[in-house]
């Protein structure tokens, strides 16, 4: 359940009028409701019933420092895939033991960095890394802690570019065997100290079967690992439980938690978990205005460059007019933007009643939105607003021309 709803027909976020945002910061913005947010982390958070659990947001999918902070504030660590991340989350003063590493490709920088600040874990993704992880940690004289991110071979359905988890996946490894040799190896090194095992078995997942199964293997695994004489101190779920876009029904957060406390209820571990979308998709909305509109096209003034999801999954947002929720002359419509490519769609076939500079919000945008946002086509990027209550901010400004050209230079002819 989000904090975006219509009174009297126009759109509120909170107890703010969408309108008078747009007015006041312009479109396109995204739009942020903080007890939206914090419904949806406690949804996890509360759920757990002893404290075993420990919730990572994870920052990929928003990681805008007001409302990292505002998750930060009610417990949340965070799950971290790059330098950058681990920057922002170390700016807002989040606990280093709640930091969670995870990623493919960790560079040596980052491993620095993250060794230096004492994080909970590197969830290690191949062998090599772990030598990479040991030997900075030899050479800055101390111990890294890791955990590894095995495949539990589950395949969780949804769209393949957001599938993983699975043989032939990029992340992850496969081979049980493999997983074992360097649980052996981590036990015998000076500089390494095991923690944890983790998976991430996918995104928008609308069943808890998966789960089920891929928690059946992570105990199965974590026992093996127990008889080579390692404790552990969590097993890590990853995130990827689903939102309604567009009418799904996904599971409940703590119906998730519930099913991994009985699956692992003979264990001793924390259970970590790193949802992003649960919490961040549906605490915001992108705010964008309607320029032109040529027969069935409402051409807007977001675009690609704003909000990836439609051209890069075919992902379906719901839209809204900000200023009237009735559709007593709705139409249908095909959502585009001004960038030129055929893909740079924000929605295709969709019925609301629409005019040239009404506002549409488009719903379900606060994860993998902004961040994913680009300057395609020498677009600046929009503006971030977080509502609290009955007041809003901006909580980054748009950018401007000169932002665009900032680290750009010239060199002399
Ligand atoms: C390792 C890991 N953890 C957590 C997440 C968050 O997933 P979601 O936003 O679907 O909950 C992702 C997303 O790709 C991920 O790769």
């Amino acid at each position: 359940m989000d904090y975006f709803e219509y009174k009297n027909n126009e759109l509120f976020c909170e107890e703010v009028n969408l309108k008078e945002i747009s007015k006041n910061v312009g479109t396109p913005a995204y739009i942020y409701s903080k007890k939206t947010l914090e419904r949806h982390a406690n949804a996890y958070l509360r759920s757990f019933s002893s404290t075993k659990g420990l919730v990572c947001f994870s920052v990929k999918s928003l990681s805008n420092l007001s409302a990292l902070n505002v998750l930060k504030n009610i417990g949340c660590g965070f799950d971290i895939v790059s330098g950058g991340e681990l920057h922002r989350v170390l700016k807002i003063k989040a606990d280093p033991n709640k930091i969670i590493f995870s990623g493919v490709g960790k560079s040596e920088e980052e491993i620095e960095y993250g060794i230096r600040n004492k994080i909970l874990s590197f969830n290690i993704e191949s062998g090599s890394e772990l030598l990479r992880i040991e030997k900075i940690a030899s050479m800055l004289k101390v111990s890294a802690s890791i955990s590894i991110r095995f495949n539990p071979e589950v395949d969780s359905g949804g769209h393949d570019y957001i599938t993983t988890g699975r043989k032939g996946d990029k992340f992850g490894i496969s081979s049980l065997e493999e997983v074992m040799q360097i649980a052996d190896y981590a036990k015998r090194s000076k500089h390494i100290n095991m923690v944890g095992i983790a998976c991430h078995i996918g995104s928008q997942i609308l069943n808890l079967e998966s789960y089920k199964a891929a928690a059946k293997k992570t105990v199965e695994l974590a026992e093996r690992i127990n008889a080579i004489g390692i404790e552990l101190k969590f097993l890590d779920m990853g995130g990827g439980l689903g939102v309604p876009y567009n009418g799904e029904t996904p599971p409940d957060p703590s119906d998730l938690v519930k099913a991994l406390e009985s699956a692992m209820s003979d264990r001793k571990e924390k259970i970590v978990l790193e949802p992003g979308r649960t919490i961040s998709a549906n605490a915001g909305v992108l705010l964008t205005s309607i320029e032109y509109i040529k027969d069935d096209f409402l051409i807007v003034d977001a675009a690609m460059n704003d909000l990836l999801r439609p051209s890069l999954y075919g992902a379906e947002h719901d839209v809204w007019n900000i200023n009237n929720a009735q559709s007593a002359n709705a139409k249908n419509w095909n959502i585009v933007g001004p960038i030129c490519e055929s893909s740079d769609f924000i929605r295709k076939n969709i019925t609301l009643s629409a005019k040239e500079s009404d506002v549409l919000a488009v719903k379900t945008a606060g994860a993998y939105g902004f961040v994913m946002s680009s300057n395609y086509n020498s677009r600046p990027r929009c503006a971030e607003v977080l509502v609290d209550g009955d007041g809003f901010k901006i909580i980054k400004k748009r950018e401007s021309y000169s932002d665009l050209l900032n680290l750009e230079e010239v060199p002399n002819d």
